[in-house]
């Protein structure tokens, strides 16, 4: 049964691979995976997050989650990815692309988090560089969005080292750690990003 589970996608397949790390959708079969890396990175990504319920872990919160993820892509809305060392094929972090925006706008925003044990080696920064190009050229965006508390230095430089460019400051723009809290805002139109690319 599980393994079964283990290779059911219920997303269409969309791999974004480098040499070091591949970004894919969830599968159900990433429950333990997933649960265990996020339970041990609890303390690490909390006040960066929103908060999350009790029981947050348990495979049914995690399929529920999944099956949303895949209505969001489906829909056009978000699109879920977490992030896999190619080297054993383990998880270490995730990519989503959300608030997906059509009409005039044709532009999302990023959340991203990495395994602290994996932290300053350059993945995330991996990770972005292949997200902007999917965004650009897979989703056809014309803008990409993020935003991190003013506090978070590593976030900051991360995107200022994929090209985005800060743009200002929202008061109360995210409720993380349980307070609405003030958020620097950072964005990469397409004509920057082609010129850096
Ligand atoms: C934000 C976060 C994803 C950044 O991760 P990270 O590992 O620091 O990001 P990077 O991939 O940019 O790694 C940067 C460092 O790796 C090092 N590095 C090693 N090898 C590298 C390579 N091949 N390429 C690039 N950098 C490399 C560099 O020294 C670099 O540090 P520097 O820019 O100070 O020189 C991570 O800290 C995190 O998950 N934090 C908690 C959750 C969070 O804040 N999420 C975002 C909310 S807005």
């Amino acid at each position: 049964m599980w393994g079964k589970l283990k290779s059911v996608s219920l997303f269409p397949e969309t791999n974004l691979r480098s040499f070091r790390i591949t970004l894919r959708p969830p599968m159900l079969g990433d429950w333990q995976a997933w649960a265990q890396v996020r339970e041990a990175n609890q303390d690490h990504i909390q006040p960066f997050d929103p908060r999350w319920p009790a029981k947050a872990f348990t495979y049914g919160l995690f399929e529920r989650r999944t099956h949303r993820q895949a209505r969001e892509w489906d829909l056009g809305l978000a699109n879920a990815f977490l992030i896999f060392k190619n080297e054993d094929n383990s998880l270490i972090g995730g990519m989503n692309i959300n608030n997906i925006c059509r009409g005039a706008a044709q532009y999302a925003s990023l959340g991203y988090w990495l395994d602290q044990g994996h932290e300053g080696q350059g993945y995330m920064t991996e990770a972005l560089r292949m997200t902007l190009q999917y965004c650009f050229e897979g989703l056809n965006l014309h803008r990409v969005n993020a935003s991190c508390l003013a506090h978070n230095t590593r976030s900051k430089k991360t995107l200022l080292k994929a090209g985005f460019k800060e743009e200002g400051l929202a008061e109360k723009y995210l409720q993380i750690d349980g307070r609405w809290q003030d958020h620097e805002l950072f964005g990469l139109p397409i004509e920057d990003w082609q010129k850096t690319y």
